[in-house]
């Protein structure tokens, strides 16, 4: 592997940093002064429409931010991605998940360290579409010979907030009659509230887990088990020996795992287990065989359009050059914010109720790739790496925390998506309520970026302290990204551009994108203070001193 460049000794960095010095960006004097500005920086990406006339950016920074691109290799790194090569040093694997929505028979076909990728992948999915049919026509019966109505996913991490997040948006494309439920939390209610109203025969749990090791999932699993075998035991539809329990988890669980063996060990059916690869990242795996529940409860339709989506979008960055390069572009913007202008956070707000776990799932995929304070060799970073990301859906965060956004002291650059078409056409006395919504979403990207000034605020009455108070400075950039709809080709289309822009900093900054050494220590800690919990006199003496105390107070208030 290439050491990484230094991003802080290339031409381009010097330039933005010259560039920043004394910045006072002006978008009302810029869009005035130049009619041209918003066609010029309105791409489209497939079925995307994305504006960055609202961001902090002149032209000539542009031209610096591509030159950063260029001279920190992100189109060269990212075909070695694209071909395979192990751009996950700590773990030596290849990085592979734009192969899961490659379309079948790719010429030249992609073969990586011996596999032949579309071949396998193809595969997984052809047995996902066949399993999924035969669950959503019924042909797949619980011990009883019930049809499923509940399918369960039980996962955490990439295993979990992907198949969520695109439950959630799609759902208006379930039509099978069959919902799905998410298990993911060891907190005990997460089981016990998902599974409440639920009724055994009727129910078929996915056990899905990279690695089929993790504490949360496994735990999860053995109490869905027993879950399983209590209710059907109570209600006499099973006489409880071990013969029949083996039956009952035969009937109603399903595994999606890279530890095929590890499934098998748990009691599983292998021939209801799907599989997938070490070259997939937890939060790259939604369109692996971890979309198990999506196929099930979508239809494998709607999941072959949402990875034709993500395709479109990996030709879009292999083949468009830098400057139109939507994700580039996007993942250019993040690091002149950050590291040119002092942007701590990253905000995303979804004008789309049906994407209010967007943000919860673009937080793993960008804050577990890019929160890194070493490069992919070893050495310390240079710069600033990884903003925070966040959000929630307007027109909720406007009456919460889009104050501190307007009005505050803090850099807090935002991406706004919308979609022209709603799912669902609601009218209030005669009037679109969707426009009405998405009035909101135009009228927020032009309030922060033009705000108001103390004059307009004058001319409407105010006087006083409260001029100033009521004054918008404006300048607050934006990306504004429109959709005819929220189709899933469309949804595939967005997680794609974020796993991208994640690409791009990743790159810039000399960052392994790919692994996640920060969530180890505290794995590794819960096992050693689990016996402590236990009652472990031995495990309590071990802890620190604050660490103890909150033992004590546990032993003294446990009911
Ligand atoms: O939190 C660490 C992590 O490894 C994530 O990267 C991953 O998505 C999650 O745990 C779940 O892991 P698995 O799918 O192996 O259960």
């Amino acid at each position: 592997m290439n050491a990484p460049v230094d991003p802080t000794t290339t031409p381009a960095w010097s330039a933005l940093t010259d560039a920043a010095s004394g910045f006072a960006p002006d978008l009302r004097a810029w869009f005035a002064a130049d009619p041209g500005r918003v066609e010029r920086m309105s791409h489209p990406l497939a079925d995307l429409h994305v504006d960055l006339s609202k961001n902090l950016v002149t032209d000539e920074i542009l031209a610096s931010l591509v030159q950063l691109a260029e001279q920190t290799g992100v189109q060269e790194r990212f075909a070695q991605m694209l071909a395979g090569v192990h751009l996950n040093t700590s773990e030596d694997r290849a990085v592979l998940h734009t192969a899961l929505r490659r379309p079948a028979g790719e010429s030249p076909a992609l073969v990586v360290d011996g596999q032949d990728v579309d071949t396998d992948v193809h595969a997984v999915l052809d047995a996902m579409d066949a399993f999924a049919n035969r669950v959503r026509s019924g042909e797949w019966l619980g011990v009883t010979g019930k049809k499923v109505t509940h399918v369960v996913n039980i996962g955490i991490g990439g295993s979990d907030l992907g198949p969520v997040m695109v439950y959630e948006a799609l759902r208006p494309y379930a039509n099978a009659g069959i919902e799905a439920r998410f298990v993911s939390n060891i907190d005990p209610t997460d089981m016990a509230q998902k599974t409440a109203d639920l009724d055994p025969e009727t129910t078929l749990f996915i056990v899905a887990s990279k690695t089929f090791t993790t504490l949360e999932t496994l735990t999860n699993a053995r109490l869905a088990r027993d879950w399983l075998w209590a209710g059907l035991t109570a209600s006499g539809a099973i006489d409880g020996t071990e013969a029949a329990k083996t039956g009952a988890v035969a009937h109603h669980f399903a595994a999606v795992s890279t530890a095929l063996d590890k499934v098998a060990a748990f009691g599983i059916d292998t021939d209801n287990a799907f599989g997938f690869w070490d070259w997939v990242g937890g939060r790259y795996s939604v369109d692996s065989a971890i979309g198990l529940s999506l196929t099930i409860a979508l239809g494998p339709d709607a999941f072959r359009d949402l990875l034709a989506g993500f395709h479109a979008v990996d030709v879009h960055v292999a083949t468009t050059p830098l400057e139109r390069n939507v994700p580039v572009l996007m993942g250019l913007l993040n690091v002149w914010y950050t590291n040119f202008l002092g942007a701590q956070t990253h905000a995303v707000l979804p004008y789309a109720q049906q994407l209010h776990r967007f943000p919860a799932y673009l937080q793993q995929l960008t804050m577990e790739s890019n929160g890194k304070r070493v490069r992919w060799d070893g050495s310390p970073v240079v710069t600033d790496t990884g903003e925070v990301f966040w959000g929630e859906p307007g027109t909720n965060g406007q009456h919460a925390f889009y104050q501190l956004i307007h009005q505050g002291t803090r850099l807090i650059p935002a991406d706004f998506i919308a979609f022209v078409n709603p799912a669902y056409p609601l009218e209030d006395g005669g009037r679109d309520v969707h426009g009405l919504f998405l009035a909101n979403f135009l009228a927020q990207t032009k309030a922060l970026a033009f705000g108001k000034t103390a004059e307009e605020v004058e001319a409407e009455g105010s006087t006083g302290a409260l001029v100033a108070a009521r004054t918008f400075p404006g300048n607050r950039p934006t990306t504004s990204i429109f959709a005819p709809g929220l189709t899933p080709a469309v949804l595939g289309q967005l997680i794609a551009l974020y796993e991208h822009i994640v690409f791009t900093q990743g790159t810039i900054w000399g960052i392994n994108s790919f692994d996640q050494w920060g969530v180890e220590l505290g794995k590794q800690l819960a096992l050693q203070i689990a016996p402590a919990i236990e009652g472990d006199e031995d495990a309590v003496a071990a802890q620190d001193a604050s660490t103890r105390a909150l033992l004590e107070y546990y032993v003294a208030h446990r009911a």
